[in-house]
């Protein structure tokens, strides 16, 4: 891009701090209503904070593209190729109506569809994370350490679980059928499982190695892009959250995220994990 790197992470670390005010002064305080159905939902400060995001995004960049969690329109906006940044307003809305202090805003920039740049803000518990890719990954000012030559078992770890807003159907069924495969004597066994209410913390918490996985099908590009480049900073992988697949792209929606571990450790991880993915 015409941009350095370097410009657009300062300039959305400096837009996640203008946001993350408004969140916070404005969590546990909204009304709230219904997007899909009575669990997915949305306030009128997701809509002003996407709004201001994306109004200082395309005035800065004009010639990048734009994706938003409240803009976007189904079968119509489409991720290209071109630098676009990729913005969940508030990720975590159900939290942000609750005031348990799991919201955030995520702040995703792709070239290429690749998650290049991102910014996470809690602005409750002040966790700044910001990557770009082959920089390396920061919390606050901190840099996070690069877990790849870590140790790591799925019989030894945390996972981060999520239940979604589809809460029926054969796909809700499957999901609750892996938790349970997961948390089983017989099968999984992990040590224990954990729910944010925040893909984009979840992420954060991977990359940290606070959490050593975790798997949600269901997710969607905004709610992903920017944790991405940070967990990758540290070691870690994204692969399908499904059987088998390896690569996938950054709209894929069900998505296994591993912390920085072994690479052997971590293919093994990979695959104990898809043998208790129930459905597929
Ligand atoms: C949601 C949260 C939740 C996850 C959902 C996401 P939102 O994002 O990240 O933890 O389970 O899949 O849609 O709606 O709060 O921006």
């Amino acid at each position: 891009p015409e941009a350095s790197l370097i410009e657009i992470k300062d300039f959305l670390i400096e837009l996640a701090k203008e946001a993350g005010e408004i969140i916070k002064s404005k969590s546990g305080k909204e009304k709230f209503d219904d997007k899909k159905n009575s669990v997915d939902l949305v306030t009128a400060i997701d809509k002003a904070v996407e709004e201001l995001v994306s109004q200082k995004c395309t005035s800065k960049f004009p010639t990048y593209k734009f994706i938003g969690e409240e803009s976007y329109v189904e079968g119509e906006t489409k991720l290209s190729d071109d630098p676009t940044f990729i913005v969940d307003p508030i990720d975590g809305t159900t939290n942000f109506i609750h005031n348990f202090p799991y919201s955030c805003i995520s702040l995703g920039f792709t070239i290429n569809k690749k998650p290049t740049v991102g910014v996470i803000y809690n602005p409750h518990l002040d966790l700044l994370f910001h990557a770009i890719k082959g920089k390396g990954a920061y919390l606050n000012e901190n840099r996070l350490p690069n877990l790849s030559e870590s140790p790591i078992s799925l019989q030894s770890s945390i996972v981060a679980l999520e239940s979604g807003s589809d809460r029926d159907g054969i796909i809700f069924e499957n999901k609750l059928q892996t938790f349970h495969n997961l948390l089983h004597k017989d099968k999984g066994y992990i040590h224990g499982f954990r729910s944010f209410g925040s893909a984009a913390m979840n992420i954060a918490h991977v990359a940290t190695g606070q959490v050593d996985a975790y798997w949600e099908g269901g997710c969607q590009s905004w709610d992903v892009a920017a944790g991405w480049v940070i967990l990758e900073e540290v070691g870690g992988i994204v692969v399908s959250g499904n059987k088998g697949d390896w690569d996938i792209p950054v709209d894929s929606r069900v998505y296994l995220f591993v912390r920085g571990a072994k690479r052997e450790d971590q293919k093994k991880f990979v695959e104990e994990f898809w043998s208790n993915v129930h459905g597929r």
